[in-house]
């Protein structure tokens, strides 16, 4: 070839094409490139060549256009078959890209948990379920009757005071509000069921409180009542003797001191021994030994009466369980907040409890 193929314009195209193609197409888009470059019907190099033959003696014309055509076909026959190269690369390239690796280990999906006062409130459903009592619910807009004055507290009482709360509707004829305990469902359920009657009722409930570590203006209480022919508080004392066991352990104990509440005669602050240091006191119990837990007593005489049942026939017991509280006692976690707050890295530490 040499010098004249330099002169020779179908060798200079054909050397072109060699040298071009002499990398391989790697993308499509090299590919078109390279296929307009020599093919493109305004500027291809190959149509190109045949404009060269009117400038040629009549007498070269005829040998010029033969070897024309076969340089045309020898290109575009390589480019065919480069097309069909990329093709196969890329369909390969697809089918890699979409293959399932069947040997892979499964991506494990993130499972939600349950959150730590539901594990408790459950646990406490369980403990009382196996002791014969039936889970009842009321409705967290309680009106003022059911809240208060049923239970005891006349308006105006000062132990109103210390359950200070939200009102939704005070025009109504017993004005509605968040309910501040779940004791207005003793109220409810004695109306609905009469006696004897063994219920206990966990709920949510409101206060217009400060919030700080251990105050929350929304809470959870697990309310107990029984109510039956010769119930005594000798019955609450061994209920929740028996209670504490089962959840905090055996050798738990439980310490009633007197106390007021309008709905109950005689009322107790109920206390457990303390479960970190077993009552000999310590950082977690103040040094007292013992942790406060619940309000009790035995169900004031109006209360039952104003239920329509004969207090002369029956008496029973109530508590009110301060369930987050126990949630934070038995994770041992600081901060009521925490139950509220929605911070996955507290809530995941739950995830796989049941
Ligand atoms: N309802 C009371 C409170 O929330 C607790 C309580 C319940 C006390 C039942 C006595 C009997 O403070």
């Amino acid at each position: 070839m040499g010098d004249s193929s330099s002169e020779d314009p179908v060798a200079r195209v054909l050397a072109q094409f060699e040298q071009d193609t002499a990398q391989g197409t790697r993308s499509r888009s090299d590919f078109e490139r390279l296929k307009g470059r020599f093919l493109g019907r305004d500027r291809g190099l190959v149509p190109a060549l045949f404009a060269n033959v009117k400038a040629l003696p009549p007498s070269e014309r005829a040998a010029f256009g033969a070897r024309a055509n076969a340089a045309k076909r020898e290109i575009e026959e390589a480019i065919a078959r480069l097309g069909e190269d990329l093709s196969r690369r890329e369909q390969r390239a697809r089918e890699a890209s979409e293959t399932v690796d069947v040997t892979l280990p499964g991506r494990r999906p993130r499972l939600g948990g349950l959150h730590p006062v539901t594990i408790v409130r459950r646990r406490i459903e369980q403990i009382f379920l196996r002791m014969g009592y039936s889970i009842a619910d009321g409705p967290e807009i309680e009106n003022d009757r059911y809240n208060f004055e049923a239970l005891n507290f006349p308006p105006e009482h000062p132990a109103r005071d210390s359950q200070d709360t939200f009102f939704v509707d005070r025009r109504a004829s017993s004005p509605l509000l968040l309910r501040t305990h779940t004791s207005p469902v003793q109220i409810r359920e004695m109306k609905k069921r009469g006696a004897p009657l063994k219920i206990i009722v966990p709920g949510r409930v409101y206060r217009n409180e400060s919030v700080d570590a251990t105050h929350a203006a929304v809470f959870n209480q697990v309310e107990g009542l029984a109510v039956d022919r010769g119930i005594s508080l000798a019955d609450l004392k061994g209920t929740v003797e028996e209670f504490f066991g089962a959840l905090f352990g055996r050798e738990t104990r439980a310490r009633f001191i007197p106390t007021f509440f309008p709905f109950v005669e005689p009322g107790v602050d109920v206390a457990a021994s303390c479960i970190f240091c077993k009552g000999r006191g310590c950082g977690k119990c103040k040094g007292s030994g013992w942790i406060e837990l619940a309000g009790a007593g035995l169900v004031h005489p109006k209360v039952l009466a104003g239920c329509g049942i004969d207090p002369e026939e029956f008496s029973g017991f109530a508590f009110g369980l301060g369930l987050d509280r126990v949630a934070m006692l038995l994770y041992e976690f600081p901060d009521l907040r925490l139950l509220l707050d929605g911070d996955e890295r507290f809530l995941r530490q739950f995830a796989r409890q049941t």
